[in-house]
């Protein structure tokens, strides 16, 4: 267990942050809602979240689906996706943190990040080793063999519903993972393998409440792996981080790139 950090001394922990992250070569990185934030697309949880104003949605979400998955591509492509929150996320662009990160992929410190967001932001953004365990807002995957396409590519045709996946037969639904929906195992498999090579984990902006994703971090350290968080407020990795950011990720992951470009400078 760390000492609890001095919340108040934030430089000299994104300098603890820099010279961790400059000497690895294989940092792991779990991102959450918060990393969206400053692009303007609420987090769920926390202060301003969706669920802190409105309650959590039912968590049967999957259940209704595959019990008529016809009913729900007919709501869907009746109603749109244009709720509130979908809104928010199709104007977004990726903030000063998404490109930070990109940055430290680019110098060889991150090796592989998870992302909870469907924003598809960190791609925008240059990063390239992803896995969006939660799925991707603009995407469709067939639910057996976990085939994926761009929505833009896949024709639905409303007279033939569900659609059905052209390689195996499966039953074809929006990307992003529902409540009660088993996570894709290609992508559960590759967060294992990543963690399990990581000699750093970064995570940002996650209320670390949600599993398996939080599970990651947790695996880390428990291999004596260091683990450093950003969030401005606190969260279960608060007490067991070994370097604890408390602000926002779009202002203290540039300044933390800027201190490594100081760290490897010299
Ligand atoms: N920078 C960094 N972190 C921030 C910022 C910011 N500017 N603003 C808020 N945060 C933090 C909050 O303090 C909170 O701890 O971001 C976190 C967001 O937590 P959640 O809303 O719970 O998001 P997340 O951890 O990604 O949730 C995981 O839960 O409901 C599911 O599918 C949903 O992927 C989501 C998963």
């Amino acid at each position: 267990m760390s000492e609890q950090p001095n919340f108040s001394d934030l430089g000299n922990q994104i300098d603890l942050a820099a010279k961790l992250l400059a000497r690895s070569t294989h940092t792991v990185v779990l991102a959450g809602a918060g990393m969206s934030k400053e692009s303007g697309i609420r987090t769920f949880r926390g202060e301003g979240g969706l669920w802190t104003e409105h309650g959590e949605p039912p968590m049967n979400q999957f259940d209704s689906f595959t019990s008529d998955p016809h009913a729900w591509w007919e709501r869907r492509l009746n109603e749109g996706r244009n709720d509130g929150f979908g809104r928010s996320i199709d104007g977004a662009q990726p903030n000063p943190g998404h490109f930070a990160l990109a940055e430290l992929e680019r110098l060889g410190i991150v090796s592989h990040l998870i992302t909870q967001n469907i924003d598809d932001l960190h791609r925008l953004a240059g990063q390239n080793s992803i896995t969006e365990i939660h799925g991707n807002r603009h995407w469709l995957r067939c639910l057996d063999c976990e085939l994926r396409w761009p929505r833009t590519q896949f024709v639905i045709d409303a007279t033939e519903l569900p659609p059905i996946c052209s390689e195996c037969g499966g039953l074809v639904k929006s990307d992003t993972v529902m409540f009660g929906e088993p996570i894709p195992a290609t992508a559960l498999r590759r967060c294992h393998e990543e963690t399990a090579l990581a000699d750093c984990f970064l995570t940002i902006g996650t209320s670390a409440l949600v599993y398996p994703a939080a599970q990651y971090p947790a695996n880390a350290l428990s291999r004596g792996v260091p683990l450093i968080d950003i969030n401005p407020e606190p969260t279960p990795l608060t007490s067991v981080a070994n370097v604890v950011i408390a602000g926002p990720s779009g202002k203290i992951l540039p300044a933390v790139v800027n201190q490594i470009h100081n760290e490897l400078d010299h």
